[in-house]
C-alpha cells in the first residue's frame, strides 16, 4: 500500500491559520491573555525592560507569530504606560491574519497613539533570510509560535 507523507501545517500559513482560528473558538485562551497581560506582563516583565531611551526615540519590538495581534496589543498597551513611542515590526505569515491585526489597531486607536505598526507578511524563516537590515530590538515575543519555530528546526 502507497503510503504519503502528510507536510506539515506549517507549510501552509493560510490553513494553519483557519486551523488556530477553529481552536480559538472553543478556547478561552483570550480570558486568559487578559488575565496573563494584567498581573504578569504589566507587572513582572515590563519591569525588566530598563533601557534608557531619549525622548524621540522609540522602543523597537519584534512580534513573531504574532496572529490577529490580541495578545500583542495588550503587551503594546503596558508597555505604552513607560515608553510613549514604540515601533512595532510584526512578522506573520498570513494575510487574514494580519488583516484583523490591523481592524484591532484601528479600533483601538485612541489606546495606541504613539504606537508605530511595521507589517511583514512573511514567515520568519523568509524574514531572518530578507529582513535585509540589521535592526535590533529591545523587546522580541513570539507567543506561541515556538512550536512552528521548533518544527522548521528538525526538518
Ligand atoms: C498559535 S498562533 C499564535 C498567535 C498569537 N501569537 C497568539 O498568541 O494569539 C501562531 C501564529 O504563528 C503564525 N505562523 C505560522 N507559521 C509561521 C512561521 N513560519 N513564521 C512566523 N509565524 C508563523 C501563524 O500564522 C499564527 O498566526
Amino acid at each position: 500500500m502507497a503510503s504519503t507523507r502528510l507536510r506539515s501545517l506549517s507549510h501552509h500559513p493560510d490553513d494553519y491559520a483557519k486551523s488556530f482560528s477553529a481552536y480559538m473558538a472553543v478556547s478561552d485562551k483570550f480570558d486568559s491573555y487578559a488575565t496573563w497581560g494584567d498581573n504578569v506582563f504589566g507587572k513582572a516583565v515590563t519591569s525588566k525592560i530598563t533601557v534608557m531611551l531619549g525622548e524621540q526615540e522609540e522602543l523597537r519590538i519584534l512580534g513573531i507569530g504574532s496572529g490577529s495581534g490580541e495578545l500583542d496589543v495588550k503587551m503594546l498597551t503596558k508597555l505604552l504606560l513607560r515608553f510613549p513611542l514604540i515601533n512595532n515590526r510584526v512578522v506573520e505569515p498570513a494575510g487574514f491574519m494580519i488583516a484583523k491585526y490591523k481592524a484591532l489597531v484601528e479600533s483601538k486607536a485612541h489606546e495606541l497613539q504613539g504606537v508605530r505598526c511595521d507589517w511583514r507578511q512573511q514567515t520568519m524563516q523568509q524574514y531572518a533570510k530578507e529582513a535585509g537590515d540589521s535592526t535590533k530590538f529591545h523587546f522580541i515575543h513570539a507567543c506561541q509560535s515556538c512550536t512552528t519555530w521548533k518544527i522548521w528546526k528538525a526538518r
